[in-house]
């Protein structure tokens, strides 16, 4: 192994790990029983990196490759607890079973588990999701009082698990399209809007208040703004805690990360590009209203321009087309079915077309993106990291990223990224792919690069 680049010694992650999820439905509750199931060796973690994948350490030559886990200190799966809100009241297993995700044997084997977990009244406000009537929900005089009775709830629930680390994750419901105001631009506007109950604070903004008021890091799996505001950042960077978003990375976005830098790589064109969905669950229920739509919209359409750089490119990349739509649609439930019709130019501008049809399922792909959120915001946060998190670029839709960067979009950028970061951490080289040490000749020549260069 190499000089060790690390920043500090990493706190080990011994003791249970509590997640937090505003929201308990589909990606939340299949989460939660596919843990359950997993540790009980009863099913495979598909689709987890934390879980499934190996990283490449020191040359190719050298043969080391460990997985992931058994290369920086993770929780244990053994050691989750979970916790969260909602409006509807009852336990993780009655909202299990609404969102129908599962097979009946598979929740039939999770049901004790997930039994156990209650919900807790949410922090809910009508006009942030208007598709949803809530049954159960905090009151408060103003939205400082409802901050302070999550704060309770964090603080009651790790008292109860045991825990001394925590961790926070958005599931719930995507919030209607607001944009940054005066009111988001610092911690004291912010905190002076929760005493005022300004409107321009979100439910999922008082979750992400309350989380890192309790030294809880945050992530935010829906697109809203929540935590992608210059409040929050000062709140994460005061409490030396970190935070990512947003957006899971899951279905058609994922594809579209992966096709685009595709046609950039080889200098294709690009005329257009329709992208199509139905989905029948609740998240395609609430989708269905234009406000919620605007935000998710608004996050599935930055990809292809930060991705093709038309400033750069603008004879291929200048005047295309891009059009998103979500039909809900019932009777499919989770299994969200998309298209992608991509219309390109090639040599001396001959018009192609790629057409793509995903039958996916939307919670099945979003589980495993939770569970390694949950374990490496852990890791940042026992790794003394705090602010931006965007190593977990590869996760979201759009990565949040510093004022004066553009998010990185390119899949497999986002995952060099993130590897390189764990090698960083853990103070093993950094991997460049640059490889001229295989290929010292007589000359020297190779040997002058290697002086400056790593693989
Ligand atoms: N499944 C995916 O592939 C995927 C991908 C990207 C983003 N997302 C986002 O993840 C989120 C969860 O998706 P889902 O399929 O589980 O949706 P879901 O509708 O099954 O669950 C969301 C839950 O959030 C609850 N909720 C709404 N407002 C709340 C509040 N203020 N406090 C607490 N709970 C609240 C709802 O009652 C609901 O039960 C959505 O915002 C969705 O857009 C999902």
């Amino acid at each position: 192994m190499s000089t060790n680049n690390s920043m500090k010694k990493i706190d080990s992650p011994e003791g249970t790990l509590t997640v937090f999820t505003p929201g308990i439905g589909a990606v939340s509750t299949t989460f939660m029983a596919g843990t359950e199931l997993i540790r009980k060796g009863m099913r495979q973690p598909v689709g987890s990196l934390t879980q499934m994948s190996a990283i490449r350490l020191g040359k190719r030559t050298e043969k080391r490759s460990p997985l992931i886990k058994d290369f920086v200190p993770l929780a244990e799966l053994d050691n989750l607890k979970y916790a969260g809100w909602d409006i509807f009241g009852g336990t993780a297993y009655d909202a299990a079973k609404k969102a129908g995700v599962l097979h009946e044997k598979d929740l039939e084997l999770a049901k004790p588990f997930l039994k156990s977990i209650d919900v807790m009244p949410a922090v809910f406000e009508q006009q942030y999701v208007k598709r949803l009537r809530p049954k159960v929900i905090k009151k408060g005089k103003t939205k400082m009082d409802l901050a302070d009775q999550l704060r309770d709830d964090i603080r009651s629930t790790m008292k109860r698990h045991g825990s001394k680390r925590g961790v926070m994750v958005w599931c719930g419901s995507t919030e209607v399209y607001i944009e940054e105001s005066e009111v988001h631009r610092n911690l004291k506007n912010f905190e002076k809007g929760l005493v005022k109950n300004d409107q321009r604070i979100a439910p999922s903004m008082i979750y992400a208040y309350a989380a890192l008021k309790e030294g809880l890091p945050f992530a935010n799996g829906a697109p809203n703004l929540t935590v992608d505001i210059p409040a929050m950042n000062e709140l994460s960077g005061k409490a030396r805690l970190p935070i990512a978003g947003k957006d899971f990375k899951t279905g058609q976005t994922l594809l579209k990360t992966v096709l685009a830098p595709m046609l950039k790589a080889r200098m294709l064109g690009l005329n257009g590009w329709f992208s199509a969905n139905i989905l029948g669950n609740q998240d395609g229920e609430v989708l269905d209203e234009p406000g919620s739509f605007k935000t998710k919209e608004v996050s599935k359409l930055s990809v292809l321009e930060h991705i093709l750089q038309p400033d750069i490119y603008p004879n291929l990349y200048s005047d295309y087309y891009h059009k998103v739509r979500i039909n809900y649609y019932p009777p499919r439930g989770d299994d969200k079915e998309s298209w992608d019709n991509i219309d390109i130019f090639g040599w001396l501008g001959y018009p192609m077309q790629i057409k793509v049809n995903f039958l996916c399922r939307d919670s099945i792909l979003a589980a495993p993106v939770l569970l390694d959120l949950v374990l490496f915001l852990d890791l940042a946060h026992r790794s003394g990291l705090s602010g931006i998190q965007e190593w977990l670029s590869f996760y979201f839709k759009s990565p949040m990223c510093a004022p004066e960067l553009y998010p990185e979009h390119d899949l497999f950028i986002q995952l060099t990224k993130l590897k390189n970061f764990l090698r960083y951490l853990m103070g093993e080289e950094l991997i460049t792919h640059l490889g001229v040490e295989y290929y010292a000749d007589d000359t020297g020549a190779s040997s002058k690069l290697q002086r400056s260069s790593k693989k």
